[in-house]
């Protein structure tokens, strides 16, 4: 246990407890929790990135539905799965584009609808927070193992760039792409991380450099527009991202911006990688073309942090997320090995070999 990076997303007690999340909005200024009690509050903390990175959502909202208990109270035992539905379309509607939210809420449908109806609500219950507790610790591992896997694509003296955060705070603990970092350090690699800002929320700023300096990680951060002078100047030997959803032939959604970069990487001959655990790919989407993304406000670009920097009434457009299309993608990886090269076919492969 690393007690300088504490958990984004932690249960507190046993089936009558609750979930306590590191609020991300008020970092790096304040390291706060929030403690949520009901499937309402956690919606909220998803909807306003208080908990945020395609993991921590899943996760998350699996902790979500075990605060039904009032809810699943009120009908008689085979009622319960159905009752339960209502809160997992709920939970379900709090951010578009992760996978891993939906992934995870499937999980617990299906764990809820396996537990017999002769099952006591207490035991109803503690099946759904042990799917719950399974996904995190599952999590967790599959971390690890991305930065096992991928810590081989880093030479010593290299310098990384990275965008957005897919790092501890973005997953069970340790992060994707930043797991693939700090391997990499703990392997004895001196490394130098270029961090995009990522306008407009900062999460780059905010959560990334914040992570990299409490591991020690030698960064530097940079606005989002100075990637292309920082790879040209060769700093740069690798860019490593995370992912939100993973079509079947390898088109990767990502904090908007990162399109922007693999098409850097490209232009300068840099591999361009994306670290993403398995419940990151949607199977059932051909391509990237069919990836919902999220629009968020506008507010979020005309007055950052309460404070107004274009005009008032100006019209703004704010995607949060873009696809960078499978081409532009050097390798997936993963915590059961490496994609490359990133085809419809390869990913296939590992993700059979997964279900194996
Ligand atoms: O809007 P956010 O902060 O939830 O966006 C997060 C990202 O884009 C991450 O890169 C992605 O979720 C991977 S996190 C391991």
């Amino acid at each position: 246990l690393n007690l300088q990076a504490p958990l984004a997303v932690a249960w507190v007690g046993e089936v009558d407890g609750l979930l306590r999340l590191i609020d991300q909005t008020l970092l790096p200024q304040r390291l706060e929790y929030v403690d949520c009690s009901s499937p309402e509050m956690v919606w909220e903390a998803i909807r306003q990135l208080r908990v945020r990175g395609a993991p921590a959502i899943g996760i998350a909202a699996a902790y979500g539905v075990c605060l039904a208990g009032e809810t699943l109270a009120r009908v008689a035992p085979h009622a319960r799965p159905a009752q339960l539905q209502t809160v997992i379309d709920y939970l379900a509607s709090s951010r578009p584009t992760a996978v891993n939210l939906f992934w995870a809420l499937d999980r617990m449908r299906r764990r809820a609808s396996a537990v017999p109806a002769t099952a006591s609500l207490q035991q109803f219950r503690e099946q759904l927070l042990d799917e719950a507790r399974r996904i995190q610790a599952e999590d967790s591992q599959s971390c690890r193992a991305i930065g096992r896997s991928g810590a081989p694509l880093l030479a010593d003296g290299c310098g990384v760039l990275t965008h957005c955060n897919a790092g501890g705070l973005a997953t069970a603990e340790y992060g994707t792409a930043l797991s693939i970092i700090f391997t990499a350090q703990e392997q004895g690699k001196r490394l130098h991380v270029y961090v995009d800002e990522t306008r407009p929320l900062l999460q780059g700023a905010r959560l990334t450099a914040w992570e990299l300096q409490q591991r020690n990680v030698p960064s530097t951060l940079i606005c989002d527009s100075a990637a292309a002078q920082v790879m040209q100047e060769g700093r740069v030997s690798a860019v490593i991202v995370g992912a939100d959803r993973i079509a079947a032939n390898g088109d990767t959604a990502n904090k908007i911006g990162t399109y922007a970069l693999a098409l850097l990487a490209q232009a300068h001959s840099i591999p361009f990688y994306v670290a993403a655990p398995l419940s990151t790919f949607d199977l059932t989407l051909e391509t990237g073309a069919s990836i919902p993304i999220e629009q968020r406000a506008a507010e979020e670009i005309t007055c950052g942090f309460g404070r107004q920097t274009a005009p008032r009434g100006v019209e703004a457009y704010n995607p949060a997320f873009d696809v960078t299309p499978a081409r532009y993608i050097s390798a997936i990886v993963t915590e059961r090995g490496i994609i490359r090269p990133v085809t419809a076919q390869e990913i296939r492969r590992t993700s059979s070999a997964l279900q194996a």
